[in-house]
């Protein structure tokens, strides 16, 4: 059976076709509007109201599931190409419509989280599904096309890649009454792994381990972060891919993020069209009820249009330290948050680069070595870091990178520094023994990017069942 994706781009005419879909809408006792997921379309089923019982029509509400069977015609009315005339129809769910949520009318992003069981039966959620599906599809396509090899990290990680300790334990022990060792402490060798564990925060290290073998991999699985922030950028279990490329350096870590992002916009652009111009025009609508000052100038496909045409601009840390000091908010003590050599750029400082100054996306390098992780590659300055931040306009950073410190003694010495033990990461820091060489990485928030290219603003409407403090629902 076709799906109506199939039938609505049908060269034929006049012929029969079957379909299974939910309804949309039912007016005027007969034109119902249904919809399965495969486009942003619905299709056009014609009934002859006198042709149908009574008892099924009145079965014909929103959310029901039908099947019809009929003829594809040319439709005469507006709106649509096609549409089917309906032979025989069937009801193959029933839809409550005192009880269904999810009315032909326009519901808010804040009741639809709560009903994120029912929200891709919208059209705004299956645009954003779709978009997602592609973006998720070219990245792997991106890879493939480059001879990246796919490799799954580990969820369950003894490990803490970033070192922040933002990490959800796992265990089995039983916390109403824990084994306890000699000294009082909670024995973990008598814990599922015989060790302390946690949830990934990222499968950097175990992808570095595999790109000073087979050169070129990356990772695309979740990753979760136990930090409380309450935003519209976070969750606390959101999807990340990592490519590590050996023998690669900072430069080419830049080349390959604006490169590879571009392509799956691009991607977007070519797959995705009709979702695309109901974001954009959702989008638009949404701007209306801002104050004229806060509105952008650019649609959204503009908008993407305007990332794959331009390049990225590149700055030092310094350099874009420099900039925010000599900037009007900072002049008039606009920032909330402090400016000056050293400090972690705050959202605020990232979005008057990108979307006021530069008005481009920017990637800032050579970040302070404080204020970023352990495993960064040392300048010779001795203070900065071969880091690298994608920041894109109405999102901030949409990809976090670097050179990896390749030198044996440099990253024993920093992970003293830190605490970080040594002997435990023994495996990680085996590439620094065995065979090392510059080799470098970075990842990109799926999410984020979800975000970028539809136009939301909270990325807990990009997810399917999102994840945040207060919150596992569904
Ligand atoms: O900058 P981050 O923390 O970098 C890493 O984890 C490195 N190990 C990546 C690497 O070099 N292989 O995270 C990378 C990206 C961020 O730029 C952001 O887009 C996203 O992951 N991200 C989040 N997205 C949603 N919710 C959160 N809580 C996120 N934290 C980071
Ligand atoms: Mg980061």
């Amino acid at each position: 059976m076709k799906n109506i994706k199939q039938i609505i781009n049908s060269e034929k005419l006049n012929i029969p076709v079957e379909v299974k879909a939910w309804v949309k809408t039912f007016r005027n006792d007969r034109f119902i509007a249904v919809n399965d997921g495969s486009t942003i379309q619905n299709l056009q089923l014609v009934i002859e109201p006198e042709k149908f019982d009574e008892n099924i029509r009145k079965k014909i509400n929103t959310g029901a599931a039908i099947y019809a069977k009929g003829e594809l015609k040319e439709s005469l009315g507006k709106g649509q190409k096609v549409e089917v005339l309906v032979d025989e129809l069937e009801i193959l769910g029933e839809s409550d419509p005192e009880k269904f949520p999810i009315q032909p009318k326009r519901h808010s992003l804040e009741f639809l989280r709560e009903k994120a069981h029912l929200r891709p039966r919208t059209t705004l959620f299956g645009a954003i599904m779709r978009v997602r599906n592609t973006l998720a599809f070219a990245i792997h396509e991106y890879f493939q096309k480059n001879d990246f090899l796919y490799v799954n990290t580990p969820i369950i990680t003894a490990a803490d890649a970033e070192g922040a300790g933002e990490m959800f334990q796992v265990t089995t022990l039983d916390l109403q009454n824990p084994p306890q060792t000699e000294e009082g402490e909670i024995d973990y060798k008598k814990d599922f792994f015989h060790t302390k564990t946690n949830l990934t925060v990222s499968g950097q290290l175990e992808a570095e381990t595999y790109a000073m073998a087979l050169g070129k991999v990356y990772t695309f699985g979740p990753t979760f972060r136990a930090e409380n922030s309450n935003t519209t950028r976070h969750l606390a279990e959101f999807w990340m891919i990592e490519p590590e490329v050996a023998f690669m350096d900072l430069h080419g870590d830049m080349d390959l993020a604006e490169d590879f992002v571009k392509y799956i916009i691009k991607t977007v652009l070519e797959k995705n069209r009709e979702d695309l111009e109901f974001l954009e025009m959702r989008l638009k609508n949404e701007e209306k009820q801002k104050p004229q000052n806060e509105r952008s100038n650019w649609s959204l496909i503009e908008k993407l249009e305007f990332v794959l045409e331009n390049n990225f601009k590149r700055l030092s840390y310094t350099e874009a330290i420099e900039i925010l000091k000599n900037s009007k908010p900072f002049k008039k003590k606009k920032f909330k948050f402090p400016v000056e050599w050293g400090i972690d750029l705050q959202s605020e400082h990232e979005r008057y680069l990108v979307e006021k100054h530069f008005k481009s996306p920017v990637i800032i390098y050579d970040y302070p070595a404080k204020i970023k992780a352990f495993y960064m590659r040392l300048n010779d300055d001795g203070k900065t870091v071969r880091a690298m931040d994608v920041l894109f306009p109405g999102i901030g950073e949409i990809i976090g990178g670097s050179q990896r410190e390749e030198r044996l003694d440099v990253l024993l010495k920093k992970m003293k520094e830190l605490n970080i033990d040594a002997e435990e990461l023994y495996w990680y820091v085996d590439t620094r023994r065995f065979g090392t060489a510059v080799h470098s990485g970075f990842g990109l928030g799926f999410e984020r990017i979800v975000q970028f290219v539809t136009g939301m603003g909270n990325i807990r409407d990009v997810i399917p069942y999102p994840r945040f403090p207060g919150n596992a629902n569904f």
